[in-house]
């Protein structure tokens, strides 16, 4: 989720490149730096926002005026925590040749490994260091190679996803870029060239762009550019003409940051699984508590405290590592534990969960669990982030910045990565090899699962018209779909200000049922499990007092159809996979209905995104 700009031309790059940066914002970062060319190489990085990295490039002054080539960047962390040295671009040790890379270098451990026997060091803690370190290793073992053969053969080294930028004083008139897994795009210019990761910092000079494929690397010149692939293979590549607004694009077309990061969802879970779910192997490796692997199994109990989205995360987590790991698991609201005198001892495994990694209540539930002697462990999205740093260990959920109010993307985030923990605690106890592999296989499917209910987009939004004057909403699910029902009503609360209830099914008869009339939407969470007989029961019992039915069912289920007004079918999938799917369309039912009301999605009435406070 990094932001990536460069530049070739005969304009001063210095101050183009920061721009390019400060249109790359919305995407969310916590450092920047920039590397020109001038003679040798010029690098300025540090932690912190781009106005701060302006000024201390101000402070250099005629020094970085002339030079019309260079890289900038801004870093989303995901290796090391935010700091200068972390900032990008990074440098080879004689610092001649300079790299920008977004993405994840998966086998950088042992990349890093055999550069370090090779007595190379390294300043950072980043996975991206580890790629020009390889660069000048492999250009100093094969002199001939010129800095473009040096990268393509590098990447052949490289397991992981990319998309880099890298020049050096060696080779002062040009640009080598290179993707796989993140977007790059080249500006042409007359004369020039820009670089960028989105069209975003490239608009407002040309809007003539070439997007670049997987696999493909390209050098950039102030005559031209050459694209080939990995294979050094000429591509031809075709020059398209944006036609959108800058505002869009920071949105990735998408009308809200919220649309945007519902899309999203296969694209972070392929990220959260990636290096973790080891299909060959039959098992998830989950790096930052792997030391700590055998504590976690001998837990007498676990707790999870979180608060909103990410507390429906955990109680999806306490069904699936009481299910895989048969661990008693308890799940409080971050706020009540901190305050209710919990009975916690050394023997308990505390997780907090947080999007942020900022939330007071669960900041503070993270003290008092550490204060009692337990060990505590955290699933943060901010990488740095102070429960990240106060924690043991933990795991980030890769989800990359989430600015929509209400959180989407980082949910199914925390989701996969607690199903990852709960079988890497059942590993060689309470599941079989081959139960592992299976739930390994359901994982690696689900961004292509994901995909098709995205696909249904206009169903549901058709849906969202129908039922957009409701005042009132029911969601009904059991067992992993209990909390989704949650969360789905959780959503249309926040950006609709529609009052919607969360229910288990069977509770209805205890109150709920009270409720329904020909008013009344009730959404149902009827996929085929092992409660969906039960479920189809509760649904007649609806229908009896005249509630409106809306289902989310399984591909394939013709049944649903006679009972509910209307179904909206989801791939097929084990019980445990199954609330990593049916809250997408939860998420754009809500999405809908409050944009048909005119309501701000984003930035929906009195919320906030990172609530810092009591
Ligand atoms: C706020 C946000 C929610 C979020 C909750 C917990 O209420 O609006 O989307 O779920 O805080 O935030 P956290 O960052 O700790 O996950």
């Amino acid at each position: 989720m990094c932001g990536i700009v460069g530049y070739i031309g005969d304009r001063d790059a210095a101050p183009l490149l920061l721009k390019g940066l400060k249109r790359l914002e919305y995407r969310g970062y916590d450092s920047a730096g920039i590397a020109l060319m001038k003679g040798s190489l010029l690098v300025m990085k540090q932690k912190g926002s781009v106005s701060g990295l302006e000024c201390a490039v101000d402070a250099i002054g005629s020094d970085i005026q002339g030079s019309t080539a260079g890289i900038g960047h801004t870093r989303w962390a995901t290796h090391g925590e935010p700091s200068d040295n972390n900032a990008h671009p990074h440098l080879n040790t004689a610092g001649d040749i300079a790299l920008i890379h977004n993405g994840i270098v998966e086998n950088f451990t042992v990349l890093k490994q055999e550069l370090l026997s090779a007595g190379y060091a390294f300043r950072s803690d980043t996975d991206s260091e580890v790629l020009v370190q390889l660069i000048d290793s492999i250009w100093k073992r094969n002199p001939s190679l010129d800095l473009e053969g040096a990268v393509r053969h590098t990447l052949r080294h490289v397991e992981g996803a990319y998309g880099i930028c890298v020049i050096s004083s060696r080779e002062p008139d040009k640009i080598v870029v290179a993707r796989k897994g993140s977007p790059l795009v080249i500006g042409i210019g007359n004369g020039e060239f820009f670089i960028a990761s989105d069209a975003a910092p490239i608009v407002e000079y040309t809007k003539k762009v070439v997007y670049l494929s997987d696999g493909e690397l390209a050098v950039i010149t102030r005559d031209g550019y050459s694209v080939k692939n990995i294979e050094n293979i000429e591509q031809e590549k075709i020059v398209t003409e944006l036609d959108f607004s800058l505002e869009k694009i920071e949105k990735g077309g998408f009308e809200h940051f919220m649309l945007k990061e519902i899309f999203e969802q296969p694209a972070v879970m392929q990220d959260v699984m990636r290096g973790r779910v080891r299909l060959a192997e039959g098992r998830v490796y989950l790096g930052g508590i792997e030391d700590y692997l055998d504590r976690l199994k001998q837990a007498r109990r676990i707790l999870i405290c979180a608060c909103g989205t990410s507390w429906h995360a955990g109680l999806i987590g306490e069904y699936l590592i009481e299910e895989f790991a048969r661990i008693p698991v308890e799940v409080d609201y971050a706020s009540e534990f901190r305050y209710r005198n919990p009975i916690v001892g050394v023997d308990d495994v505390v997780i907090l969960i947080s999007q942020s990694g900022e939330t007071a209540d669960t900041l503070a539930a993270l003290r008092t669990a550490k204060e009692k002697g337990a060990l505590v462990m955290g699933i943060c999205n901010v990488v740095g982030s102070t429960i990240a740093r106060e924690t043991l260990c933990g795991m980030y959920t890769h989800a990359g910045p989430e600015v929509g109010v209400a959180s989407t993307k980082a949910f199914t985030a925390q989701v996969i990565v607690l199903y990852m923990l709960a079988l890497a605690l059942s590993k060689g106890r309470t599941i079989s090899s081959d139960e592992a592999a299976l739930n390994l296989r359901e994982l690696s499917r689900l961004p292509e699962k994901a995909t098709r209910i995205l696909d249904l987009d206009e169903q549901i939004k058709g849906i969202a018209e129908r039922f957009k004057d409701a005042r009132n909403f029911l969601y009904l699910g059991r067992g992993y779909n209990f909390p989704v029902a949650l969360e789905g009503a959780l959503k249309l609360k926040e950006i609709s200000y529609i009052h919607a209830e969360g229910y288990p099914a069977a509770e209805m008869k205890h109150g709920p049922i009270a409720l329904i009339d020909e008013d009344m939407p009730v959404i149902f969470i009827a996929t085929r499990d092992s409660t969906y007989s039960k479920i189809l029961s509760n649904i007649e019992e609806v229908r009896s007092r005249k509630g409106r039915v809306i289902a989310i069912a399984s591909e394939g289920d013709q049944e649903i159809g006679h009972l509910a007004e209307h179904v909206i079918y989801i791939p097929q999938a084990s019980g445990p996979i199954t609330p990593l799917l049916t809250v997408i369309p939860l998420q754009l039912l809500a999405y809908h209905i409050a944009t048909l009301r005119g309501c701000n999605v984003d930035r929906p009435r009195n919320l906030a995104k990172s609530v810092t406070v009591e």
